[in-house]
């Protein structure tokens, strides 16, 4: 998938790509110079993943985000025109409570710029991911640790760990297969489970704490940036510690104002000669205390 052409990478081009060889790519991105950043890298997928609630405004769980602040980012992240499909995350809510609410939550999506979009569950999401394919929008499921039930879950943790909850995985898994699914993400899953799955489904997993038996991996772009001090889950390996960076590019701003040295002559517009002296005549003439031009 990693071909430098610019042809947009599509739902079906996804789908495809099962068995091909090459591992599947997918990042998060929130905004326009994140999803130039995925493109340029060479990403297959970007996802504005529901995650926005905590790496980009600030709450403690994905729960509070809404299908508006979706479409906010998706529409960011679409008018980068970048070549990945872009994936947009169905929020909690907007397609538990009817089939109509479903699809008109997932068309506001494609509207601003999503190719496809996701939601967490399995079999009993089959319904949700029929609708919304009528509606001839792609679908990506959400398998294993699903954050948007995280009370229902009790937490954070890894699932599929006993003989039952492994199986159930992997029977969602191929009720979302069938329903049509072009894609599914296992997050926080033995890596003896991915593999089940991965055997189990033609379409592709994209594994995030799920192991390299997936046919693809996706991972948080704030975390693979290390753009925040926060605990992070032994999955995620960090490729740049751009806090430390910006945090030390802002601090270095901070003291050259406060000691005078920003900005220099070089970075400041000055006026011509011929304007200045105008100026210093104009100031005489109405007394209003222009400085002399320097
Ligand atoms: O919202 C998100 O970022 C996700 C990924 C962790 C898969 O769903």
């Amino acid at each position: 998938m990693k071909s430098q052409t610019q042809v947009p990478v599509t739902a079906p081009r996804i789908r495809d790509a099962k068995g091909q060889g090459s591992p599947l790519v997918m990042v998060t991105a929130y905004d326009a110079p994140g999803a130039r950043i995925a493109d340029e890298a060479g990403v297959d997928m970007i996802l504005v993943g529901d995650s926005l609630a905590m790496v980009v405004l600030g709450y403690d769980d994905t729960l509070q985000v809404t299908t508006d602040d979706m479409v906010h980012h998706i529409a960011a992240v679409a008018r980068a025109k970048p070549r990945p499909l872009i994936v947009g995350d169905l929020p909690w809510l907007s397609y538990h409570v009817s089939r109509e609410e479903t699809v008109r939550n997932a068309a506001a999506l494609v509207r601003a710029g999503a190719g496809a979009v996701k939601l967490e569950g399995g079999r009993k999401r089959v319904d949700a991911v029929s609708a919304i394919l009528d509606a001839e929008i792609p679908v990506m499921g959400h398998l294993g640790l699903t954050p948007q039930s995280i009370h229902a879950l009790g937490g954070f943790r890894v699932q599929g760990k006993q003989l039952d909850s492994a199986r159930a995985i992997v029977d969602d898994a191929i009720a979302l297969a069938e329903a049509g699914c072009f894609a599914v993400v296992l997050e926080c899953v033995p890596d003896g489970v991915a593999r089940m799955v991965t055997d189990a489904i033609d379409i592709p997993t994209i594994g995030i704490g799920a192991g390299r038996h997936c046919d693809g991996q996706v991972l948080v772009y704030h975390d693979i940036l290390g753009l925040e001090d926060r605990n992070l889950p032994k999955f995620v390996r960090r490729y740049a510690d751009l806090r430390v960076a910006a945090t030390e590019g802002v601090s270095r701003f901070v003291e050259d104002v406060q000691s005078g040295t920003f900005p220099s002559s070089d970075e400041t517009y000055h006026m011509t000669d011929q304007m200045g002296e105008a100026f210093d005549l104009y100031a005489d003439v109405t007394s209003v205390g222009v400085p002399p031009a320097r």
